[in-house]
């Protein structure tokens, strides 16, 4: 089993569509901002603090934790996601932080569609799915869509916590020069900056902890 397939903890995937499956999970914990909630990213943190600001593309945003924080700091942020209903959580937290001037939010199978514009990051965040999705196809879009001197941010899982939907001990999580392989990109275009494989603590829906590994590229469009 690859990072992206298979039979996992939120149930069997068989016979089901991407979108029905996220849209079921979101809808489930509507009332339950303890999933995922709106909490930052810490490796997204990390790197757009050090950033100067500017337009930023969120892939599988989720309830809006890394739009949200973005925005705060004056980032104009798209963030897209397969589910309608984090599309809307994340419209609805931006809102209610006063900030849905900021965030544009879009509902996008990213299979299938990628939304229009040029953006100075893009972070894809644990863009992890049971289901076929063309990743590399769609991180190469990513890259695609980079202005000059922009970044794209991977970060993958490289373990799974005690909490985690996938549970399978056989799942092969790439590593950032396998996800770096898979663009394809010219390196005099597109300079890599990490490939990382860093540890951290992690706090789980009910507050619980366990140390975990992730998986992280920052690649940069060369300036013009
Ligand atoms: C593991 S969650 C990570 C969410 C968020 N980035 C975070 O770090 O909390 C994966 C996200 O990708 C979204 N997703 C899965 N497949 C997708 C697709 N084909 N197109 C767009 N989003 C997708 C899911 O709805 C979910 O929000």
């Amino acid at each position: 089993m690859t990072a992206d397939s298979g039979k996992n903890a939120l149930g069997d995937t068989e016979g089901r569509e991407p979108e029905e499956f996220w849209e079921n999970l979101y809808r489930e914990h509507r009332e339950n901002r303890a999933l995922w909630g709106t909490r930052a990213n810490p490796l997204l943190v990390e790197v757009a603090q050090c950033l100067p600001v500017g337009t930023a593309l969120d892939l599988g945003c989720g309830t809006g934790g890394d739009a949200l924080w973005l925005a705060r700091r004056g980032w104009r942020v798209t963030a897209v996601d397969i589910s309608a209903t984090a599309v809307e959580q994340t419209r609805r937290v931006a809102q209610e932080a006063g900030l849905g001037d900021l965030v544009t939010a879009e509902q996008h199978d990213l299979a299938h569609s990628f939304p229009e514009g040029g953006f100075d990051l893009v972070s894809a965040q644990y863009l992890h799915t049971p289901f076929e999705l063309p990743r590399s196809a769609v991180l190469r879009a990513a890259a695609q869509a980079l202005n000059p001197g922009g970044r794209l941010l991977v970060v993958d899982h490289a373990s799974v916590a005690p909490w985690s939907w996938n549970q399978d001990p056989e799942t092969h999580f790439p590593t950032p020069e396998e996800i770096h392989a898979g663009l394809e990109l010219p390196t005099a275009t597109w300079g890599v900056e990490r490939a990382q494989r860093p540890r951290r603590e992690a706090t789980g829906p009910q507050g619980q902890t366990a140390t975990v590994t992730d998986h992280v590229l920052l690649i940069r469009r060369t300036p013009q």
